[in-house]
């Protein structure tokens, strides 16, 4: 069988899971043969996206640039992960209705969560107003209204919602169910 193109779209506030789950879902997706790409914001943002900001139109840039590249790997046969903020609504449709073969997967997590974990430090500083427009603290979010997928990372484990999104992969027949794979 001759593998479909298509594009997984994560997006959702810093910090709720986006990566971490997209990274583990390019592992099972090689693991089982795929040809898969990965497009990450923060990864893109140091070549592809050089020298945009976040402001409203750096940003819709942005997601242009790696809706783009999605959309190449997806008529080549290639499952292109993405992880981005993507926080406006509009210009995620415009890439969904772009690419067609489209899988919108909403990392959910309440803001206080985010503020609590603050990985990478962001939030502290957003609060005290030492970085600008931060998405959920002085930028909008846009929360996805027909996401195929909502993860929860306060209350799944990355397993959990790994394997709740490679349920839905195989339900809209973008993977093969295991049971009928052969290796
Ligand atoms: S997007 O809005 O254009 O989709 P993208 O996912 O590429 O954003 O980049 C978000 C990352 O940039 C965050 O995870 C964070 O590390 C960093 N960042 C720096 N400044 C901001 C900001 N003002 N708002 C959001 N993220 C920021």
């Amino acid at each position: 069988m001759s593998q479909r193109g298509f594009t997984i779209w994560f997006t959702g506030l810093s910090g709720a899971g986006k990566t971490t789950v997209a990274e583990r879902l390019y592992q099972v997706m090689q693991e089982r043969g795929l040809k898969v790409e990965m497009l990450d914001g923060d990864v893109v943002r140091t070549n592809l996206s050089k020298g945009l900001g976040f402001s409203k139109e750096d940003r819709d840039t942005n997601i242009r640039r790696i809706g783009f590249v999605c959309k190449l790997l997806t008529r080549n046969g290639v499952a292109a992960i993405a992880s981005a903020i993507s926080p406006y609504r509009a210009v995620r449709d415009e890439v969904r209705a772009d690419i067609g073969d489209f899988v919108e997967v909403y990392a959910k997590c309440p803001l206080d969560v985010l503020q609590e974990r603050d990985v990478k430090g962001l939030y502290a500083k957003a609060l005290k107003g030492e970085i600008s427009n931060f998405t959920g603290v002085s930028d909008p979010y846009e929360e996805p209204l027909n996401a195929e997928v909502v993860l929860e990372s306060d209350k799944e484990t990355v397993d959990e919602s790994l394997a709740k999104l490679v349920a839905k992969l195989e339900e809209l027949g973008y993977l093969e169910p295991a049971s009928a794979r052969v290796s």
